[in-house]
Formats: structure tokens, sequence, C-alpha cells
């Protein structure tokens, strides 16, 4: 059992937690991510590594709550445990060598964002973050990321916060305006990493995406999270989530990512009747 020591909203329906994982702590790497189960009969659900902090002990996610298990999940509090929690999973994101970078993160890929931006940091490299909320309410982790990054813009799509618009447009004015990047690191929802690397390959600007796909088992035998890259079968659990967005078949993944719409909707139906009988 992995007992819960702290729990923190971050918005309405983001939140970070903090879990006794020894283990996990004491080998987790920016870009990592681990797979938990709430309880015995609960489904396995990845989450990025926030934060390790192996002299403690202790593992930091930050999660959105969208379906049933992010919300059983957020039933929770500090004192109570979950079932399993396992990792480090996936590939370290590569940062080595890069001296200035251009970071874009939407919606909840901030989360998963935030980690490489502090190792960014830690090692030096010049940051250019680009964050895009939905609107004002939906912000998280900004002073955090302000503190990464040598220039920062935090946006939103309906102008309630920042520059009206979406981060590639923050980011094709920084590239119009003539900053240069040696790389970009996309994170967030799907169409928003194509997006990005519609542009950026149009300024021949190397791009790294995390792609969060369905896993189940997360160690590449149950070939859930294949993907295709650069016309070559890839599982994300195992070869990323991180891997070159101008390979990355994005329509594929977008297809394979709704397949299990019909079960999730019913899922979550089925956990409101019983918030509603309990
Ligand atoms: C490597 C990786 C890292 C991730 N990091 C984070 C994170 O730090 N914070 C966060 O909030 N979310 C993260 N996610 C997404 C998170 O796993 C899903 O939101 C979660 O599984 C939803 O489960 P649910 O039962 O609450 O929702 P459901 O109703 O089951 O699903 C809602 C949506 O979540 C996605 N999803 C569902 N099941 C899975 C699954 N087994 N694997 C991956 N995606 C799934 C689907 O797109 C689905 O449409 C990450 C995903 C991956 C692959
Ligand atoms: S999650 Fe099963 S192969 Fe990746």
């Amino acid at each position: 059992m992995y007992k819960i020591i702290n729990k923190q909203p971050l918005n309405a329906v983001v939140t970070r937690m903090e879990i006794e994982a020894p283990r996990v702590a004491k080998s987790g790497k920016p870009g990592q991510f681990l797979i938990l189960r709430v309880d015995e009969r609960g489904e396995r659900v990845p989450l990025t590594l926030a934060a390790c902090d192996p002299q403690r002990g202790i593992v930091s996610i930050i999660y959105q709550k969208v379906g049933l298990t992010t919300h059983k999940l957020d039933s929770l509090n500090a004192g109570d445990s979950l079932r399993d929690v396992a990792g480090p999973l996936g590939l370290p994101t590569d940062i080595h060598g890069v001296r200035r970078a251009a970071l874009l993160a939407g919606g909840l890929g901030v989360a998963i964002a935030y980690p490489i931006a502090r190792a960014l940091k830690a090692q030096g490299t010049r940051v250019h973050g680009f964050l895009g909320f939905r609107e004002k309410d939906m912000i998280i982790l900004e002073d955090d990321f302000a503190r990464c990054c040598e220039s920062f813009e935090c946006m939103t799509d309906d102008g309630s916060n920042g520059r009206k618009g979406f981060v590639t447009d923050g980011l094709r004015a920084a590239l119009e305006s003539g900053e240069r990047f040696e790389r970009a690191y996309a994170i967030g929802p799907l169409p928003m990493m194509k997006a990005a690397c519609n542009l950026t390959k149009r300024y021949d600007l190397p791009t790294v995406v995390s792609m969060n796909s369905i896993m189940i088992d997360g160690t590449g035998m149950c070939g859930c999270c294949r993907l295709t890259v650069g016309g070559r079968v890839k599982f994300a659990c195992v070869d990323g989530p991180d891997f070159d967005g101008h390979l990355v078949d994005f329509d594929e993944a977008m297809r394979r990512g709704s397949l299990y719409a019909g079960e999730e909707r019913r899922a979550m139906h089925e956990c409101r009747l019983l918030a509603e009988v309990n």
C-alpha cells in the first residue's frame, strides 16, 4: 500500500498529491511516469512524476479529474492509501546539451512539462516558456514555471489572461521576430502538439512531444500504447513517452486515443449514479 501524504487542489479540476513511494522516488527522472491503481479492482492509470524527493521517499503527481479513476483518486485524502504504484516507467526526457529551448505546454500538459522545465533550468538552459489554458480559472503552476524560464508567456484561448490565442501563436510570434531555439518541447493535447510540430517543421526546429497514449501494462507487453513514428511501430510506454514530433503520425494517435470513448463515458455515468445513491 502507498500512503497519501498530502493533497492540494490547484484549481477546480486539478490536484497535486504527494505519495509515499520510496523506490520510485529514488530513481524517478523528469519525463518518466508511474502507473497506479487506486484499489484492488481499479484500472491502471499512467501519471507523470511531477517531482521526486528521494530523501523523504515521496513522489508528487498532478492529475486532472477527467473520468472514473481520476475521480476515485480524488475522493481519497492524506492518510489514505493507494493499492499499487509502479514506476518509474518510460524514458527520461532528453535535455542533454540544450542551451536555448522553447517549452510549449497546453492545459494539463503544463503539469507534465513542469519537471522538464525544472531540469532545463537546473542545467542552465535558457527557456522561453509558452503556457496555454482554456481560460483564466484553469491556470496552474504559473509562478513555478516563471521561475524556470528566462522569458515566459501565459496565454488563454479566450483572452481572460495574457495574450488571447494558442501557444502556437506565441511561438509563431517569437520565431517571426527572429528568436531562435535549438529545440522545442511541446506537451499537451494531441491537436496542440500536432499544430506545434506543423509550425516548427517550417522553421526546421527539432521538436520533442510527449505522447499520452492509452496504456495498460506500461512495460511494452500489451501493445495498447502503439503508435507510428517515422513509419515504424513504437510503444509509448517503453520507447517514449517522448518522440521526435516531426515523425509522429498524430492522426493515427488521435484515432487510437478515442477507441474507448464509449466505455469511458459509461463508466463515468455509473460513477455519477453511485455517487447519487450514496
Ligand atoms: C505517459 C502518460 C502520462 C500522463 N500524465 C498525466 C498527468 O501527469 N496528469 C494527468 O492528469 N493525466 C496524465 N495522463 C493521462 C491520464 O492517464 C488519464 O487522464 C487517465 O488515465 C484518465 O483516467 P480516468 O479513468 O479518470 O478517465 P477515463 O474516462 O477512463 O478517460 C478519460 C481520458 O483519459 C485518457 N485515458 C484513459 N485511460 C487511459 C490510460 N489507461 N492511459 C492513458 N490515458 C488514458 C483518454 O484520453 C480518455 O479519453 C498521462 C497519460 C500518459 C500516457
Ligand atoms: S502500455 Fe502496454 S505496450 Fe505500452
